[in-house]
């Protein structure tokens, strides 16, 4: 902890930004409050989510409620770039505003884009389902700018097992990026398709609530979106990112935050009428 607190002065006298800067993935979860009192509030992320809980909104409710979300750009290549900070996988996202993928969320009267601005991973996974977590997640950050506004996609990932229900992802491009990031500080730039990390139907199928960053500064004030199926993932690729170094030259076995008490709204927004049927539709696959 000393070494933080004198981070943070020598990052003061620098002019660096904020305490922020100071943080380097090494510290326990439980301290963060004490370094950046917003990660000790009321509507911090992740939480385990009580799908009995969740109040469904169909695509007749949505349309009622004028809220729709719009996903636009995912199946074009992007130019990217990964990043290990010391605590996860960070890939960034290079092209202008105007070619990154975008969602366009209608709501309470107002229309609002969300740009793509990077994606990052996390062993084992930060949601989980009635308290239990899969193996791994990825998020997805959307952003805008001028309203300073964030809305996250989220994953939730388990090792591929031989049962041909699950959907699973072909990120074997990740398994050569996470190999080439392995030390702290390292990054490595390519060209990406963002569908890469989604499932299929990604259109619908999510829960959304309100939470926060699941790193210090743990600033609040994100739209989360969690897909209720769970995808899969080669063992091979998780392992490659569980290779990844913090800034001691130590292994990250772990980087995802505890469950938060937080108790927030739940949405579901299902692909079908009856939702029911949002299961039978996974079978299927
Ligand atoms: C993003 O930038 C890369 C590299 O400049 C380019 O090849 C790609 O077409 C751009 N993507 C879009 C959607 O314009
Ligand atoms: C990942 O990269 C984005 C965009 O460069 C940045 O805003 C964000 O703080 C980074 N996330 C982490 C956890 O380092």
């Amino acid at each position: 902890m000393k070494s933080v607190y004198f981070l943070c002065i020598a990052a003061m006298f620098l002019g660096i930004s904020s305490a922020e800067d100071a943080w380097d993935g090494t510290e326990d979860p439980e301290d963060w409050p004490k370094t950046f009192p917003e990660c000790g509030g009321k509507k911090q992320s992740p939480i385990t989510i009580l799908q009995a809980k969740s109040e469904d909104w169909t695509p007749t409710d949505r349309k009622n409620k004028k809220f729709e979300m719009k996903f636009d750009g995912y199946d074009k290549e992007a130019s990217v770039e990964a990043y290990n900070t010391g605590y996860l996988a960070n890939i960034t996202f290079k092209n202008s505003s105007s070619e990154k993928p975008r969602i366009t969320l209608t709501q309470n009267g107002e229309t609002v884009e969300y740009y793509l601005t990077n994606i990052d991973f996390h062993w084992e996974s930060e949601h989980g389902f009635y308290g239990r977590r899969s193996d791994f997640e990825t998020q997805m950050w959307h952003r805008n700018l001028d309203k300073n506004r964030v809305i996250a996609l989220a994953y939730l990932i388990n090792e591929c097992s031989d049962s041909e229900e699950e959907e699973e992802l072909n990120m074997y491009q990740e398994l050569v990026v996470a190999q080439d990031i392995v030390e702290y500080g390292n990054s490595y730039s390519y060209t990406e398709v963002p569908k890469t990390f989604m499932p299929r139907n990604y259109q619908c199928g999510y829960f959304m609530y309100e939470g926060s960053f699941t790193t210090p500064p743990c600033t609040e004030g994100v739209t989360w979106f969690v897909y209720r199926k769970t995808l899969c993932l080669s063992e091979i690729v998780i392992n490659a990112f569980k290779t990844m170094q913090n800034k001691n030259g130590k292994r990250i076995e772990s980087n995802n935050r505890p469950f938060q008490e937080n108790d927030p709204e739940l949405v579901y927004l299902s692909c079908n009428e009856d939702p029911e049927d949002d299961e039978d539709d996974d079978d299927e696959r």
